[in-house]
């Protein structure tokens, strides 16, 4: 609704305004009170070179120690929810067997103070943080450990399903089989196109399993999957150009949206794998499986599109097979940059992959968990009073939200907006090198918080349900 006096863009009531972050990225206390290590904890300590000025994930932001003090300030910068990640690691010190109590305490401990303050959890079960034992099994690539992460989840719905009424399967699941088996920047830091292929039909099935697990403990509550759905733009409409987006959007987005929301595979994208020979090992049953258990809920993570064009070159027959066998990617001329991180800004994204959702997916229950602006060497935009003053967030946000409005009032079914994220974090291999918070942390304080200017924007767009 447009309203010309206080607000121009009103919200629907109850719309969630909030921000999302995860365990490894904030928790710190990575060797602490029996967490066992995961792949990052690992890799860094094998090649600590792979990561921005060398700095790890042992300390991180010090949720662990520091989230009394977070969820007050959640509270003072007007969130009404907040997703957080659990750690398997830290649940599971080896993936799987004895449950760790040190961990139950904590997770209890902070889901029990956000409700205190009327902030709902959304929990998130997997953000890229395998546990290290299990990846020694071949993570994702082994199928028992499918198994162990169902397992997993069903003791979260166990222990915390009573409080917890939003649970995601996992977080941009795309992006460990971009990182650990295509494009080097996650551990194991293989490129092999067919691992990676497993690697995602497995992610696939352990959400199916888990949503099947949490559907027949009866908890009221809903569960769905974070997707990172970049939209793919074409640089024009000649059909090779299109049809090079066709595949990307295949590739990237739909091989996980689709699944997820319809319970079946993208066509174009199961001919391809069938042709090139790189069709998954599936079981008998698991389709049925992935068939009757999508998702409630859908999270839609987005930063910046995807432009491309067709091929221009014939691929080195002996590289490495990568999606890129189908498509280049494109530089349009004009395009609007975060000069800060060197991503380009398009507003109306988020509006596409909204009507998208919409007119191509039931129109399924959404909200935008992800968006946000990273900015590398932030500190120099604090002021004399200590605030960093990011007028170029507080932008970033409001032509976003107008967007996010736009669709809502064609009937887009988007119940929120949580921005990346609540406070500085540590951002996996650029460590602590973009800053996207509301709220800064100074490492050098030990990690003292300051809220930022968009932050007291962002409460009163949250109290105001709109601006
Ligand atoms: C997406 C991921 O979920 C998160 O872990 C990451 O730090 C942000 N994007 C920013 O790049």
């Amino acid at each position: 609704m447009l309203n010309a006096e206080t607000n121009q863009y009103r919200f629907p009531e109850g719309f969630w305004w909030g921000s999302a972050a995860s365990a490894t990225q904030t928790e710190g206390a990575a060797d602490v009170d029996g967490k066992g290590k995961n792949i990052w904890d690992y890799w860094y300590e094998i090649e600590p070179n792979r990561f921005f000025n060398g700095v790890g994930p042992q300390k991180t932001s010090q949720f662990y120690y520091k989230y009394k003090e977070d969820i007050q300030l959640m509270k003072e910068i007007g969130h009404n929810s907040f997703r957080m990640s659990i750690s398997w690691s830290r649940m599971f010190p080896n993936g799987k067997g004895e449950v760790n109590p040190k961990a139950v305490l904590f997770y209890n401990q902070v889901i029990n103070e956000l409700i205190k303050y009327g902030i709902e959890p959304f929990v998130c079960l997997f953000h890229f943080d395998m546990p290290m034992e299990l990846q020694k099994m071949g993570g994702w690539v082994n199928r028992e450990v499918v198994d162990a992460y169902v397992s997993y989840a069903k003791t979260c719905f166990e222990l915390f399903g009573d409080r917890v009424k939003k649970w995601f399967t996992h977080n941009e699941p795309i992006v460990p089989v971009e990182g650990g088996y295509l494009y080097d920047f996650h551990y194991p830091n293989e490129v092999d196109f067919a691992k990676a292929v497993q690697v995602g039909y497995h992610t696939i099935l352990s959400s199916a399993k888990a949503i099947k697990v949490y559907k027949e403990l009866h908890q009221d509550g809903k569960i769905g999957i974070i997707l990172n759905l970049t939209p793919s733009y074409p640089r024009s409409q000649h059909p090779a150009d299109v049809k090079a987006a066709i595949l990307a959007d295949a590739f990237f987005n739909r091989s996980f949206l689709d699944p997820s929301v319809k319970g079946e595979f993208p066509a174009e994208l199961v001919q391809i794998l069938k042709e090139e020979a790189f069709m998954p090992v599936i079981n008998e049953g698991d389709l049925e499986i992935i068939k009757n258990n999508t998702v409630d809920l859908l999270g839609v993570n987005y930063y910046q599109p995807r432009r491309v064009k067709a091929k221009e070159n014939l691929p080195n027959p002996k590289a490495p097979f990568l999606p890129e066998r189908y498509f280049d990617y494109y530089i349009m001329t004009g395009r609007k940059m975060n000069p800060h991180r060197g991503w380009e800004i398009y507003e109306k994204g988020i509006y596409d992959i909204l009507k998208n959702l919409r007119d191509n997916y039931g129109n399924i229950e959404c909200f935008i968990s992800e968006n946000g602006m990273g900015v590398e060497g932030e500190e120099k935009f604090r002021d004399e009073n200590g605030i960093i003053q990011d007028d170029y967030r507080i932008e970033f946000i409001h032509e976003h939200l107008k967007w996010v409005h736009k669709a809502i009032q064609e009937g887009s079914n988007v119940k929120g907006y949580h921005l990346w994220t609540f406070m500085d974090n540590w951002s996996w291999t650029n460590s602590y090198k973009n800053r996207y918070g509301l709220i800064s942390i100074n490492l050098n304080k030990d990690g003292e918080r300051t809220i930022k200017k968009s932050g007291q924007w962002f409460k009163s767009v949250s109290l105001n349900n709109g601006f």
